[in-house]
Parts: structure tokens; sequence; C-alpha cells
């Protein structure tokens, strides 16, 4: 039969466990043997009983739940070549040749790189006397199909992230409840999300709770913000506004990349409004809690996508993520998808904000 492995890595996203559960079932269904590979990446450097045989009872009540039951890490050892040896040599020792992995930009980048070095990889098992060349037989090629899951939809090629509606759901009862308390003392409040160097949390929840303003990495405010936003902010109060939110993403700075803080701001309403003002930072709240609908929803499709792709794929197929577009679960060149994430963050790099805004929006 044949053995699929799948793992989650990198930041825990609400959905991850629902993708698990997803492709250990479909797998099951479609004839293969599933595998869970615990603690990410870690897990299958280490090996032994970091990697399980996953049957249909064992993801059972997976969908809804927060976090990722498998665990997950930010993995140092596979970043360097003998770790990646560590994973080929456990890979084949449990006679896995496909994995599905669940991540961001930068796990899938590993995950395909191990593709890429695969044979060689089994070659120097084969020399150096840790396996038997008719060990490796059978496994000559690598499978690797990628789920993004990541709170921050920060992966271009794709509508939405597994996890990504959950934080914004959650980020929004957050802000609301802050409304209550800010209006109810006429206060002002910072609220920091998180979105690393992306702005979609940030944005998304300032539109859906009526923010009084709004900093993100992708267009930062231009020289004298300070004035726009004390007059925006003074102005709605004139029209009766009790409270002030003001949203700023985590990775927000202004047009010279100096980052804007969440005090810098507090101290301007402060100062310049006489805004009684705290700062709120959400911080990984964000992150846990229960799975929204539609990533219960997202991540069985691509969970079942992902195990079609392993099945149909050749040797000659590129690795694939699979992504969401106008509402349809589709596979996208996984390697474009990240050359197209990172190009946005070289822009801002680069200050050309309206290149990293047209790339945004193309995506
Ligand atoms: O990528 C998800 C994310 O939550 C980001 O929004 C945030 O910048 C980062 O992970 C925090 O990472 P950690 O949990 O390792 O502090």
């Amino acid at each position: 039969k044949r053995r699929i492995g799948v793992m989650t890595s990198g930041g825990d996203a609400p959905g991850m466990n629902g993708a698990v559960r997803a492709v250990v079932r479909t797998s099951i269904h479609m004839g293969c043997e599933a595998y869970a590979i615990y603690e990410g990446y870690d897990g299958l450097v280490q090996g032994g009983d970091m990697i399980k045989q996953m049957l249909w009872d064992d993801v059972r009540g997976f969908l809804s739940r927060g976090g990722t039951l498998i665990g997950t890490a930010r993995c140092m050892a596979f970043m360097e070549r003998p770790g990646r040896l560590k994973a080929a040599k456990n890979m084949i020792l449990n006679g896995i040749d496909a994995l599905v992995i669940c991540g961001g930009d930068g796990s899938l980048t590993g995950a395909d790189l191990f593709r890429d070095e695969w044979p060689g990889l089994l070659e120097e098992l084969v020399s150096n006397g840790e396996l038997k060349a008719d060990d490796t037989q059978p496994y000559q090629h690598l499978n690797i199909v990628g789920l993004v899951g990541s709170i921050d939809n920060d992966m271009s090629g794709t509508d939405a992230t597994i996890g990504c509606y959950s934080s914004l759901e959650r980020i929004c009862h957050a802000v609301d409840d802050v409304f209550d308390t800010a209006a109810s003392h006429q206060r002002g409040f910072v609220i920091e999300v998180m979105g690393r160097h992306c702005g979609w949390l940030a944005l998304m929840a300032s539109i859906a709770t009526g923010a009084d303003f709004v900093f993100i990495p992708e267009k930062p405010p231009r020289a004298g913000w300070e004035d726009q936003m004390c007059g925006i902010v003074r102005t709605h109060r004139q029209r009766g506004k009790r409270r002030t939110i003001i949203i700023i993403a985590e990775g927000a700075h202004d047009v010279n990349l100096t980052k804007i803080t969440p005090n810098q701001v507090k101290d301007l309403l402060t100062q310049r409004l006489r805004l009684d003002t705290r700062v709120t930072i959400l911080g990984h709240t964000q992150r846990g809690g229960q799975a929204c609908f539609y990533d219960r929803w997202l991540s069985t499709l691509q969970g079942v996508e992902a195990v079609n792709a392993v099945l149909e794929a050749t040797p000659e197929t590129v690795t694939p993520v699979i992504t969401i577009r106008e509402n349809k679960i589709e596979r996208s060149d996984l390697m474009e998808a990240v050359r197209l994430t990172k190009s946005v963050s070289k822009a801002i790099e680069q200050k050309d904000f309206d290149k990293a805004m047209e790339l945004r929006d193309a995506e």
C-alpha cells in the first residue's frame, strides 16, 4: 500500500487539524496508508515514534479544533543538509514517499528543496552505508504537495490561507469588545494585530469593525501622516464618535521603513488630541481557538485535493500547492507562488509601495 505522510509546519493556524483529518481519511479511502509526522520537520528529522500511522478514528474530533494536534515547530535542523539527510532516511525506513505539508511559505519552500535534493540524498545514504540500494529502489521519486496554513493570508496565488478567516473573526470579536469599553470612557485604543509582513488581517479587521485609521506594511502613510491621522480622528469625534480605534499591523512602518509602534500612535493621540488612550496587543489569542466554518470547509476540500494530487503526480509534475481562487480549489505551481510572495516583500524593501500594492491586488 502507498504510504502518504502529513505534517503541519511553522506557526499553527486554525484549520490545520481539518487538513490533517482530510488527508488521513482521503488517503485511507483511496486505498493508501496515512502517517502523521509529529512536531513538523523536527519529527521528520528525529524519526522513531514521531512518525505514526493514522487510522480513520485517530482524527475523530479534529475538524473544529484550533492549533495543530500533531504539533509543529520552526525547525532549524531541516534547514541544513545533514538534517534533510536524516529526514530522507526516516522517510525510507517508514516506506513514505509522499508528503502533504500544511504550513507557510518558508515551510513549503523547504519542502520543495527536499524534493529537489531527494535523489542525491538517497544516493548519499546508500554510499555512506546507511541504507541499501535495494531499500531505496521503490522510492525514487518524492511527491510533495503544499497546503497553505497560516493566519497571515500572505501567500500569493491563493485567495485565502487555511486559518486566516478564523483569525480575522477573533480579531473582530476582540475589537468589538474593546469598542464597548472605549465608548464607555470615550477613550482611544491602538490595537496591534499579527500578520508578519502582510497587512491583510489589519486591513480586513479595520473595515469589518469600522476603525478610524489603519497602518499596513504595503501602503505606509506618507510624510505628515501624524497630522492626517489626528485630523481624521478629530473630525470623527466632532461627528459624535465616543471612541477611537486605530488598528496597526505588526509589520507596519512609514515610507522610510521606520517602524510605527503602537506607543508612538498612542502618544500622538494623548498629546495632540488629549485623548485618554490605551494600547492593546492582541498577540497569540489571534492564532488560537476553534476553526471557523470557512477554515473547516477550506481545509477539508484542500486536504482531499492534496491526496488526489499525490496520486496523480508523475515525476515531471512540478511541486503543487493547493490554492483557492474565485471559490475554486485548484493546484498551482508552489515555487511560482513563493516567488510572487517574495516579490511583494522585495518591493517593500525597495520602497516601491505602488508595486507592492499592485502585486497584492494582482493576487
Ligand atoms: O505567521 C503567523 C504568525 O502568527 C505571525 O502573524 C507572527 O508574526 C508570527 O507568526 C509569530 O510567531 P511566533 O509564534 O513564533 O512568535
